[in-house]
């Protein structure tokens, strides 16, 4: 039976000489140490990827790039089978978010109470496309499919508290807080 010690130091040592876009040294092992936490905690759970990458970037906002080789060594995957399913999900993020995060409800019901016409105008004042970040760090805004909220569509979720029946009025209000 492997030792947890030697696991550990195995990815430590995998995650390395993989050499995955290291920052610093320092920044790099503490990435690997909180990475090899979560994997701790999910690797015996039945499909493992999703917790895995849920716990990561609740850890640190996003899924570094240090991040891949450890989850897909310790779960004996590739790190391309790792990034796909990473980048198949719109909730995982490839770079620190800003200090606020909207996601904006792109789903059917939304779409059909105007939901396009709302992100035309976030896009045009927060001067941003979805999947981006403001250049001074206030907003990152993204794209949702489904809050939950139809029945008061259009819906945005501000860090983490939903708002429904978006018109002119609430997206300036929503502006104004991210810019304050
Ligand atoms: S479709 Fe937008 S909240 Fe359900």
């Amino acid at each position: 039976m492997i030792k947890k010690e030697n696991f550990v130091l195995s990815i430590v040592k995998f995650a390395f000489r993989e050499g995955a876009a290291l920052t610093t040294p320092q920044a790099s092992t503490e990435i690997t140490a909180k990475t090899l936490a979560v994997v701790e905690a999910w690797r015996e759970a039945e499909g493992p990827l999703l917790p895995i990458l849920h716990g990561v970037q609740e850890e640190f906002g996003y899924i570094p790039n240090e991040a891949l080789p450890v989850i897909a060594n310790a779960l004996n995957l590739s790190r391309a089978d790792v990034y796909g399913v990473m980048s198949f999900y719109h909730d995982f993020r490839e770079r620190p978010a800003g200090r606020h995060v909207l996601k904006l409800c792109q789903a059917e019901s939304c779409q059909a109470m105007g939901s396009d016409a709302v992100a035309e105008k976030l896009r045009k004042l927060l001067g941003i496309d979805f999947n981006e970040t403001a250049k001074d760090g206030s907003v990152t805004l993204e794209p949702v499919y489904c809050l939950g909220l139809c029945a008061c569509s259009p819906s945005a979720m501000l860090d983490g508290e939903v708002i429904g029946r978006l018109d002119e009025g609430k997206v300036n209000e929503i502006v104004a807080e991210v810019r304050a």
